[in-house]
């Protein structure tokens, strides 16, 4: 089955940070496949602008390079030379004036103006104040930028003022890169597009809800980074707090950017203060050869978090009485992620002898195999009494689709393309961020008090014991993780 591609009005988009790990990683291979998908008319320029004193053969090469290294199977597509042939280079200068009356000779005039900022927030206003400056941004560009969006409210809050100076909110694209996967939009497809779920959604028939983002690497490579930012940061702040949103929120009346993110917004608004003893934090230690965190981010002394679980309630209506387990984090048993909405057992069995009960749970499984899994209690085959047992309804999206999972889009191409189309409903408003820090930051704010180090926890594991015993208590279990 083939989805039905919508070419793109014509731009020009300039990737500021075009020579960085996201670019080379993400944003180019990204581009590329839509490129080859045919969704770009011929004229759209692509412009690399970083520091380095590159040329734009050197970019073009470098590029190819890039799609080798992170989409091996497309090394090779003929649609490659022309992709290449759309990219340009400017050498500039964030800070200073170097490069940008060459960024405004490059930009054409009549097409639509995107600005991917893929560098570190302290250039955000720099480069906003130039483009304004320069007269290369206009009122119908887009500016398009990454996490981390600000380390706390202060400083959210500080960088929404200072892009608030040049563009105004509709021009501003706040990246989730999980609001891009296919997996989390169908979040919405599956509760608004169906008549079968939606009125078992609350606290009168859910029991809780499971969100586990497990990885396997550590942090090696991007240390100092994280060594900053640490799990709550880095995963739970955004992606994980997205997840909740569109789990929790209440049907907007239409899918469109004010809609959906005022919903979102009131979830968060609602999210009850975390309890100390509702949230567990660890850091992975070494195992034989394999270095441990401290070594990892070169800092023995570190008491940033690689992981965290937490228990969190929203106090409204709906979600009444029903609690959200969340955790993620790095070198965990498996690469897995997985959103859990485990059902209240039936009331009253009218089966005897027929086994343990078991709730319905709805797993939908954003990776690895993006796809559903309900289970369902049947009758065990066989003469002799009323055996249950539970079994799975399982469905991979891809075989569904009947597609063999490799040509599932990435959430950068569906991003980038929206941030052309103009559609900001899979972006985070400024008003989500900074109510999404107001959660998290007395949080941090206890642990950096207190001093005190994070649960140390095997690679290869579930994570810390004491995050075991967050549900155990409440006579409840974490789903295994697995692939
Ligand atoms: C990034 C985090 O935003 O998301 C990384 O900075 C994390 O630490 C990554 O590994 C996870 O994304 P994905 O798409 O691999 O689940």
């Amino acid at each position: 089955m083939v989805s039905r591609l919508i070419q793109v009005e014509d731009f020009d988009l300039v990737i500021f940070g075009a020579t960085g790990d996201l670019a080379r990683r993400k944003i180019l291979p990204g581009l590329f496949r839509r490129h080859a998908a045919g969704q770009f008319p011929d004229t759209v320029r692509i412009i690399g602008a970083a520091r380095t004193a590159t040329d734009e053969a050197a970019f073009r090469a470098d590029t190819a390079a890039a799609i080798a290294e992170f989409d091996p199977a497309r090394a090779q597509s003929p649609d490659l030379p022309a992709f290449l042939d759309r990219l340009h280079y400017v050498a500039l200068d964030a800070t200073g004036d170097e490069g940008w009356a060459q960024l405004s000779a490059l930009m054409r005039p009549g097409v639509i103006r995107a600005f991917y900022f893929s560098v570190a927030p302290v250039l955000f206003g720099a480069l906003a104040e130039r483009l304004a400056g320069h007269g290369i941004a206009d009122g119908d560009s887009r500016i398009v930028v990454e996490k981390p969006f600000g380390r706390d409210l202060g400083s959210a809050r500080a960088l929404n003022e200072t892009l608030a100076r040049h563009f105004d909110e509709g021009q501003i694209y706040r990246i989730d890169h999980y609001l891009g996967k296919e997996t989390v939009q169908n979040l919405m497809a599956v509760r608004f597009a169906n008549m079968l779920f939606e009125p078992l959604w609350n606290a009168h028939y859910i029991d809780h809800v499971q969100i586990t983002v497990a990885e396997t690497m550590g942090v090696a490579g991007r240390g100092a980074y994280y060594d900053q930012s640490g799990a709550m940061r880095d995963m739970i702040q955004n992606h994980l707090m997205q997840l909740v949103c569109l789990i929790a929120m209440e049907p907007p009346y239409h899918f469109d950017p004010a809609a959906v993110r005022d919903e979102k917004l009131k979830v968060i608004r609602a999210l009850e203060p975390l309890a100390p003893g509702d949230i567990v934090r660890g850091q992975y230690v070494a195992d034989g050869d394999t270095p441990g965190y401290l070594d990892d981010v070169e800092n023995p002394d570190s008491r940033t978090e690689s992981f965290v679980a937490l228990k969190l309630r929203i106090a409204n209506w709906r979600w009444q009485g029903v609690p959200f387990y969340l955790r993620t984090g790095k070198r965990l048993r498996a690469r897995t992620s997985e959103i859990a909405i485990v059902f209240r057992l039936p009331p009253h069995s009218i089966f005897d002898d027929s086994g343990p009960q078991k709730a319905n749970q709805l797993v939908i499984r954003l990776q690895p195999n993006e796809g559903m899994n309900l289970k369902v209690m049947i009758k065990e085959p066989g003469p002799g009494g009323m055996r249950l047992v539970q079994v799975p309804l399982d469905m991979s999206f891809a075989e569904a689709l009947g597609r063999d999972g490799t040509d599932m889009p990435d959430a950068y191409e569906r991003l980038i393309t929206d941030v052309i189309r103009g559609n900001q409903t899979l972006f985070m408003r400024g008003d989500e961020v900074e109510a999404a820090w107001a959660w998290t930051d007395p949080v941090i704010a206890a642990w950096e008090a207190s001093k005190t180090q994070p649960e140390p926890y095997d690679p290869g594991t579930s994570g810390p014991e004491e995050s075991l015993g967050l549900m155990h208590r409440d006579g409840r279990r974490w789903r295994e993780i697995k692939t």
